[in-house]
């Protein structure tokens, strides 16, 4: 394996590439990445690179979302079967048709969505600032897309907004089910149950903590406890097994494993570096109305943490989406 991580590492030098990588991913490819983190740290890593060349070890949304913040940057997406079921749950008919049945109300669209859906909401979040997100809207609705999972979690922690959810879901979230997390509880009376907020709701409201990828990991990281209950895709587990010996770590169940996450090995994403293959490209008049979402995103949740604004880019967001 010392080879190919070699081989991958003299041609990000020579190409002035970046890898950036999701927490499901294999955790092999942390080898070679990096950045390594959630949704939305990966977000600010593809705004903030100066590299000329980003390829995306995640989902295609990702890479596409990072096309849309740097549209100078080549992305490269080393196997392109990586979607994410979830976000291919809307389509812009089915926004608009859900817009128009709840018409005048403020859109977010979680950032597991595609350019298209993004091109027509007010803004997107991702799982570790959507409630921030949601409450700086300042609005009594809000319609929420696609998981109706994140958006009733995120109504749950506000209580002075009604969110209006799309029925989309995530079917490896979902297959975690509230009686593993009371066999859990009775197993392993003193772990703390760690959750993801695309859950269902019966699991997340007896949780120990809900949160994003990175939060979960942070989470294990800075707790006293010694036991954990993973209840997420089992790379997070994989990773805090390996960085934190002292601590126990079990996943929830067997087979909490989003296969679409899980396509990229080191071959591919040596193979996508060496012969700049599979490049994601979003048609530009998208991409600007895209980047306004995604823009508003950014801005509200990194005021804080030195991210470029799109100006400083010199990529101009769209006047506002519809
Ligand atoms: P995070 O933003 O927490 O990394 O989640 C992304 C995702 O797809 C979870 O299923
Ligand atoms: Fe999409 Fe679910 Fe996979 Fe996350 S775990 S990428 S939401 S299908």
């Amino acid at each position: 394996m010392d080879g190919i991580i070699e081989k991958i590492n003299e041609l990000k030098r020579e190409k002035n590439a970046v890898i950036l990588a999701h927490c499901y991913q294999n955790a092999e490819i942390d080898k070679v990445a990096d950045y390594v983190g959630d949704s939305l740290y990966l977000s600010q890593m593809a705004a903030k690179t100066n590299a000329e060349i980003i390829v995306f070890a995640g989902v295609y949304f990702m890479a596409q979302t990072a096309k849309i913040l740097s549209p100078d940057k080549k992305v490269l997406l080393p196997r392109l079967e990586s979607g994410c079921l979830m976000a291919d749950m809307i389509n812009l008919d089915q926004l608009r048709d859900f817009k128009s049945k709840n018409p005048g109300i403020p859109t977010v669209c979680y950032i597991n969505s595609t350019a298209e859906v993004k091109s027509e909401c007010d803004i997107c979040c991702t799982s570790s600032n959507a409630i921030k997100i949601v409450d700086s809207l300042k609005a009594p609705k809000v319609l929420f897309l696609p998981d109706t999972y994140l958006g009733k979690w995120i109504e749950s922690q506000l209580n002075s907004v009604e969110v209006i959810t799309y029925p989309g879901y995530c079917p490896t979230h979902l297959r975690i089910k509230a009686q593993d997390v009371i066999s859990m509880r009775k197993k392993y009376p003193d772990a703390k149950i760690l959750t993801h907020p695309e859950c269902h709701k019966s699991v997340t409201e007896i949780s120990d903590y809900v949160g994003s990828t990175t939060g979960i990991m942070k989470y294990a990281h800075e707790s006293s406890a010694k036991q954990f209950i993973i209840a997420t895709e089992k790379g997070v587990y994989d990773r805090l097994k390996r960085d934190l010996p002292e601590k126990e770590f079990i996943m929830i169940k067997d087979n909490i494993i989003c296969q679409n996450m899980k396509w990229h090995t080191l071959d591919d994403i040596y193979n996508a570096l060496l012969n700049e293959q599979h490049e994601i490209d979003v048609e530009k008049s998208l991409a600007k109305k895209a980047l306004g979402c995604i823009d508003r995103m950014l801005e509200c949740s990194n005021k804080s943490n030195n991210i470029p604004s799109a100006a400083e880019r010199q990529v101009l967001p769209d006047e506002g989406s519809k």
